[in-house]
């Protein structure tokens, strides 16, 4: 098969062959060509650092969506293990465009399928299997998690983010069996609500799944878990479900074990999201596109390793007090001279984590806004 109206750009330390006329849809949208958005090369040079930290020599490596192959190729090319990595889509065209961008790197010993992923999944078993949809990725998820080798990984990526940030409840609860909701704090909700989606998938088989690097970007949400056998496990990361409950008058945000209030949001992942040890280990290499918003992220990821679920925002805690906001860094240091456990988050460029109560919170927003206004008014005098 012959393809025609290619155009070569480069990602990383991989040449490409893409359609010409790439990247003018959103992410995540079918537009009848090969799919390609110059847009994720973020996101695939995040995968590049994790693989870098994860990948292991002779595994078996899958991009079960791949389009032109950009992440399963990156993965093969740039991540410096000897393994046997995968390609599949079940667009012929792609297929054929996936092995001409192989060999375009001499990475000819890259397998290329062109199957239904769910078909593949139950024929054989991977290391690391990539699941990279247009919008939703609930199809390809028990699939995914059965045919994970244990201690394998599983990577996913969603992109219908408007129901999981509570725009649309009931195709929520339809797709993942949670209920999302609005609030200032909806995109981290809606991650969480994805990430426990996963670990129930992985139970049914008595399996866990154990979130290693799960995070927001853009308008995607992507999560990486590691996939570990036994029914014990699984029914840890089971107990490590709950809800969300947010009173928006006092800002009182809360994991609760049970839904209190039906517009509560979850079940969803109530642990961590984020594991520190495998973040200290990934670099933001020089070699990476997006070097430098990678090196950024990996220092807002590894502030907010271990804090607790549900960040604040200055913008809503501005509104309730009518004080307008200090710089972010100031509030931080403010809670920490306190006493208290303070960090940015990855979340939003406003938004903070912190172990104390909403009321606490408010409490020193207060007086440390106020602080502030006293002492420029001094400065004008
Ligand atoms: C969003 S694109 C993948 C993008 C790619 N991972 C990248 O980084 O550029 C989704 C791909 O999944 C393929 N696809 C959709 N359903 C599939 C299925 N059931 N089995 C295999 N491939 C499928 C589509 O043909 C499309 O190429």
């Amino acid at each position: 098969m012959m393809l025609s109206g290619l155009t070569q750009v480069r990602e990383g330390t991989t040449d490409l062959l893409v359609p010409e006329g790439h990247s003018k849809k959103g992410p995540g949208t079918k537009t009848g060509e090969i799919f390609y958005n110059r847009q994720m090369e973020f996101g695939r040079d995040v995968s590049v650092m994790f693989g870098r930290v994860a990948f292991k020599e002779g595994q078996a490596i899958l991009d079960g969506l791949a389009a032109t192959g950009a992440r399963g190729l990156r993965l093969a090319n740039e991540c410096g293990v000897r393994a046997d990595f995968q390609l599949n889509d079940r667009d012929l065209r792609a297929a054929v465009l996936m092995k001409q961008n192989a060999e375009l790197n001499s990475l000819g010993h890259v397998k290329v399928h062109c199957r239904d992923l769910n078909s593949l999944l139950a024929e054989q078993h991977f290391d690391y299997i990539d699941i990279d949809p247009f919008g939703t990725p609930v199809d390809f998820v028990d699939a995914a998690v059965q045919s994970c080798k244990n201690d394998g990984v599983v990577a996913i990526t969603a992109t219908d983010t408007a129901p999981l940030y509570g725009g649309y409840p009931k195709t929520c609860l339809r797709r993942y069996g949670s209920l999302s909701a609005r609030s200032p704090f909806a995109h981290e909700t809606g991650l969480r609500i994805l990430v426990g989606f996963v670990v129930r998938e992985a139970a049914k088989h008595d399996r866990a799944a154990e979130p290693l690097l799960c995070f927001h970007a853009d308008h995607y949400f992507r999560i990486n878990v590691r996939i570990r056998n036994g029914a014990a496990r699984a029914d840890a990361a089971i107990k490590k479900l709950g809800y969300a409950a947010f009173d928006r008058s006092s800002l009182r945000r809360e994991i609760t074990e049970d839904r209190n209030d039906p517009k509560d949001a979850g079940p969803l992942w109530c642990g961590q999201l984020i594991a520190r040890d495998v973040v200290k280990q990934m670099a933001a290499s020089g070699d990476l596109g997006t070097s430098g918003r990678c090196a950024k992220i990996l220092e807002a990821w590894r502030d907010e390793a271990g804090m607790p679920p549900l960040f604040y925002c200055m913008d809503e805690l501005a509104r309730k007090t009518k004080l307008s906001p200090p710089k972010l860094v100031d509030f931080i240091s403010y809670l920490e001279e306190k006493g208290a456990k303070a960090s940015r988050t990855h979340f939003d460029p406003k938004g903070f984590k912190t172990d104390i109560a909403a009321k606490e919170v408010v409490q020193r927003y207060k007086s440390f806004a106020a602080s502030l206004r006293k002492k420029r008014l001094k400065s004008n005098v």
